[in-house]
């Protein structure tokens, strides 16, 4: 069964890079997780490309929070997606709990599509942070000891979290974690896995077309 595949290019990109990615942004089961910065550029390529934002700020719509940006702010750019609680705004910016959980109703109110990080404290983040929106989000089950490393989760690792995740309540899971070319061949085989969540591999065209492809 096709797969989603979500490009997040973290602090990372520039207008030239994502104008050479303009063919990427027409497959139909790709999403782009763009920085602020580069959103409006994308949308502006009439690429009909699905775009995420990696964050949203906790405060609501607007008002006197320099620097922030909010979920009615990216709905009005033409985001369709937020990223919210991945490992890296967790540790770098101490996000969990009640924070997430706010950014997660705003970004619902805004009507953002959410897709919520877990790591391998998954239990106790949802349980604390999402376990009211699951049915409406998609959860990013993405070990820490995965991002960056090298290290991919196996398939029946994947298929057991992914299990005991739609078992608190989620309808959509979603891996992410040093996923590339080679290795999406045998993610993709863990049938209720609704997609992948894929970092650096999402910047080298080549390879991120290698990996939508597998997955359509
Ligand atoms: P890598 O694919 O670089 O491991 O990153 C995964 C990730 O954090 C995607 O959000």
């Amino acid at each position: 069964m096709s797969k989603i595949v979500v490009g997040n290019w973290k602090m990372n990109g520039s207008c030239t890079l994502l104008r050479d990615f303009k063919d990427i942004l027409q497959y139909k089961n790709f999403i782009l997780a763009l920085p602020y910065t580069l959103i409006h550029l994308a949308k502006t390529l009439n690429t009909g490309a699905l775009i995420a934002a990696q964050d949203c700020s906790v405060f609501c719509q607007s008002g006197a929070y320099t620097g922030e940006i909010s979920a009615v702010m990216l709905k009005d750019i033409g985001a369709e997606y937020v990223i919210i609680g991945h490992s890296e705004r967790r540790r770098y910016f101490a996000e969990c709990g009640d924070t997430i959980a706010q950014k997660i109703e705003n970004a619902i109110n805004a009507g953002l599509q959410v897709i919520y990080c877990v790591n391998e404290d998954y239990n106790q983040q949802i349980n604390n942070e999402a376990l009211q929106f699951l049915e409406n989000i998609i959860v990013a089950y993405e070990p820490v000891s995965a991002i960056g490393t090298g290290n991919v989760s196996d398939a029946d690792s994947i298929t057991q979290i992914c299990d005991a995740i739609c078992e608190l309540g989620a309808k959509r899971v979603m891996y992410g974690g040093s996923v590339n070319k080679v290795n999406i061949k045998e993610i993709i085989q863990v049938g209720k896995l609704y997609g992948v969540l894929v970092g650096g591999a999402s910047l080298k065209i080549d390879e991120i077309a290698d990996i939508i492809k597998a997955s359509i």
